[in-house]
């Protein structure tokens, strides 16, 4: 199952609707694909953190997805010119290097005039860095007080970006995975080695 990684913890978030309207665009394409919500993994932040010892089991149960996962898709607002903190803790915290290696990641920013592209490209260079098979049609969301009213996303653009988005990750992903190329593949071949 592929994953949608809803960047903040934020009340209210945008990003939590985005990636809901990313989910319901997979499902009307025939294909149920979860939804990570950093709100999920906040009440860990008061125990510390674990770096993958003893890590509590609801923060394990989210990072487990990740290693499970056909592909992922990340949606991030920009906070101060990046990412926010809870989603580098969450990532700080994935298994290595089954998370990120030859996994098929495709990102969403959103946020003011630039869409959070700052963030997405941050996010491009951890990523990347880790060796994770980046998709390269990003989308960015600008203006994104304005084109998200009432829950939901109104800028039919935009919309169109993300229709395409998913059509193309959906066939890149398919394509790595019959290539034998993607993380799933490499781990099971890893296993019988
Ligand atoms: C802490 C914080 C910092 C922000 N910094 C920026 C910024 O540097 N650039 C920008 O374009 N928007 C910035 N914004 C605006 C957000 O990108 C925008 O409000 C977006 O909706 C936030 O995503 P969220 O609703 O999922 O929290 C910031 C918002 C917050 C809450």
């Amino acid at each position: 199952m592929k994953y949608i990684i809803s960047g903040t913890d934020r009340a209210d978030s945008n990003s939590l609707k985005i990636s809901r309207y990313i989910q319901s665009l997979y499902k009307e394409s025939g294909e149920d694909v979860g939804l990570i919500d950093m709100r999920d993994i906040r009440g860990e932040l008061s125990q510390g953190p674990h770096y993958g010892k003893d890590q509590p089991a609801s923060l394990q149960a989210e990072i487990d997805k990740v290693v499970k996962s056909d592909g992922l898709i990340v949606v991030c607002p920009e906070y101060n010119g990046s990412m926010p903190g809870i989603l580098k803790y969450y990532i700080d915290h994935m298994k290595f290097p089954d998370s990120f290696e030859y996994r098929p990641v495709c990102f969403v920013g959103l946020g003011g005039m630039f869409g959070g592209m700052r963030p997405v490209e941050h996010l491009q260079q951890v990523f990347g860095y880790r060796n994770a098979f980046i998709y390269p049609q990003r989308v960015f969301l600008m203006n994104v007080h304005k084109v998200v009213k009432d829950g939901a996303l109104v800028d039919p653009l935009m919309q169109d970006l993300l229709k395409s988005q998913v059509k193309g990750f959906q066939a890149f992903c398919k394509a790595l995975k019959s290539a034998g190329l993607d993380a799933n593949s490499f781990i099971a071949q890893k296993a019988t080695k």
